[in-house]
């Protein structure tokens, strides 16, 4: 059996997603769920891209033990130093360099002949080596690289120690068979290829990414690249946990390759991912989206109690979804609920299940029954609190078909509790402005959409707003059984990425 590393890059290549940016805390919070669900290396980030990027990445190599921590560098030295420093406090560390090595990018982007950029990749390469023992070399555009020139590329990098070679689909142009193709290619055409393990990083421009991450498994590569939810640049990267179960469900074409993920951590990693960066999970995405299980037709819905795999190729308790049919309500008692948080993945202490406890006692008097997101919910704002620069204390609005909407808005920011009211055009704009004149300026807003997360008409609220800031993009997402608290707190949470 031949084991397939998942090298998970949600935190560089996923946090490249226009909006989706993070702070250290909520990078830091993502890592500990991606050694959770097993993930074999971490891709820390970009260390000399920003300040903020090299400490995310140094915190975490101090603190998340199990993984390979890695972080990306360019062929320079200024870069591969930064990454050597961010990585210092880490037990396992990786140095990922990258060079384009596409006809295109050499011509417009470097203006630089292929042997200049061999001498380039293997001096980075080698100065790599000095300061770390893993090296991973990628050639950007690697599908569109002349393959004789890739081989050459790639027989170098290894001969000055690189351990692996990651070959990226940068722009998302390749198909299955030509991928394959290529991995072959390489595999038959590099002598030294013996010494290095093969990776693939596929980009989705063509919604490929996945089906060519697997045909590269397929014709040998042993490592592959991907973020949760298949987030990332543009379309996004291949998804992992579509990779990983693609892998364990198909075992007549995956018969010899398996991956050591703990799939039962992949539904509470994708929510995570979702809560963290703001961007929502399509309810038709497969193996994480909400409608990913669930079945509309009669047809379908009585087939399925009479044997559920004959609509269900997957058992989605295998991927951490507990649907136990327990509703739990005010009458629910603590041995339910804890039961429930269990099952969900949560393991709280005696104290904090206490804690949980009131505060579902709390909604179960305003709704009749309490569901999953409900929970989850409860346990992200009052067992886990993020700290957070900006916090909402009260709000109260004055709405009406005849007068001008007012919002009164309690804050804690910078460690004062300010109070502030405004008009607006609706509730939520009137918050919004009341909010700006807190922090002192006004960003962009460039989404803001609202939808029912749970059933009934005491259903869970949903916000997700985006919003621009000096050219900085954010977003926030947050749910409230009050849609003007959820839209408030959303708007909340993008502004404090921001500040
Ligand atoms: O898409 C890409 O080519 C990359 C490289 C840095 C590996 O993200
Ligand atoms: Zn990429």
């Amino acid at each position: 059996m031949r084991k397939i590393f998942i090298f998970d890059t949600t935190l560089r290549d996923g946090e490249q997603a226009p909006g989706a940016s993070l702070n250290e805390a909520q990078k830091l919070e993502i890592a500990h769920q991606l050694q959770e669900l097993g993930v074999d290396i971490i891709e820390a980030g970009f260390p000399i891209s920003s300040e903020g990027d090299f400490r995310s990445v140094y915190t975490i190599a101090r603190k998340v033990c199990r993984p390979v921590i890695c972080a990306l560098a360019r062929s320079l030295k200024k870069d591969i130093d930064a990454a050597a420093r961010a990585l210092a406090p880490a037990k396992k560390k990786r140095i990922h360099v990258f060079l384009a090595t596409s006809k295109i990018h050499l011509k417009y982007k470097f203006r630089k002949a292929e042997d200049e950029i061999i001498r380039l990749a293997k001096q980075a390469v080698r100065y790599a080596r000095r300061l770390c023992d893993d090296v991973e070399f990628s050639p950007e555009d690697a599908t569109r690289t002349q393959p004789e020139f890739l081989y050459r590329v790639v027989e170098e990098v290894i001969k000055q120690g690189a351990s692996t070679v990651n070959i990226p689909d940068t722009v998302g142009w390749t198909y299955p068979e030509e991928f394959e193709r290529l991995i072959k290619g390489i595999l038959e055409n590099v002598p030294n290829i013996g010494r290095a393990k093969i990776a693939v990083h596929c980009h989705n421009d063509l919604g490929l990414a996945v089906a060519n991450s697997l045909a590269a498994v397929l014709a040998g590569a042993k490592e592959v690249h991907g973020t949760i939810n298949g987030i990332g640049e543009r379309a996004g990267n291949a998804s992992l946990e579509e990779i990983v179960m693609n892998i364990r469900t198909r075992r007549d074409i995956f018969s010899g390759v398996f991956t050591e993920i703990n799939t039962r951590q992949i539904y509470k990693t994708s929510k995570l991912v979702s809560s963290l960066t703001g961007f929502l999970v399509p309810p038709n995405k497969a193996i994480v989206g909400k409608n990913a299980f669930r079945h509309e037709s009669g047809i379908h819905q009585d087939a399925v109690i009479k044997k559920r795999t004959t609509y269900e190729i997957m058992d989605p308790r295998e991927i951490g979804i507990v649907d136990s049919g327990l509703v739990l309500g005010k009458h629910s008692g603590r041995h339910a609920l804890s039961q429930r948080l269990k099952e969900l993945g949560f393991n709280l202490k005696k104290s904090q299940i206490e804690k949980v406890f009131r505060e579902f006692k709390k909604l179960a008097d305003k709704k009749k029954e309490v569901y999953d997101d409900d929970l989850v919910a409860i346990v992200e704002e009052d067992i886990k609190p993020r700290k957070k620069k900006i916090t909402l204390l009260e709000v109260k609005v004055l709405s009406g078909t005849k007068i001008e909407p007012e919002a009164e808005v309690k804050l804690r920011y910078q460690n004062k509790v300010i109070v502030t009211n405004s008009q607006g055009d609706g509730p939520v704009d009137a918050c919004f402005r009341a909010v700006d004149k807190v922090v002192g300026f006004r960003p962009r807003l460039l989404q803001f959409k609202l939808e029912a997360v749970t059933s009934g008409k005491d259903a869970l609220g949903q916000a997700r707003v985006e919003i621009e800031y000096k050219k900085k993009t954010s977003s926030g997402l947050a749910s409230s059984t009050d849609i003007i608290e959820a839209s408030l707190k959303a708007y909340l949470e993008a502004l404090d990425k921001i500040i």
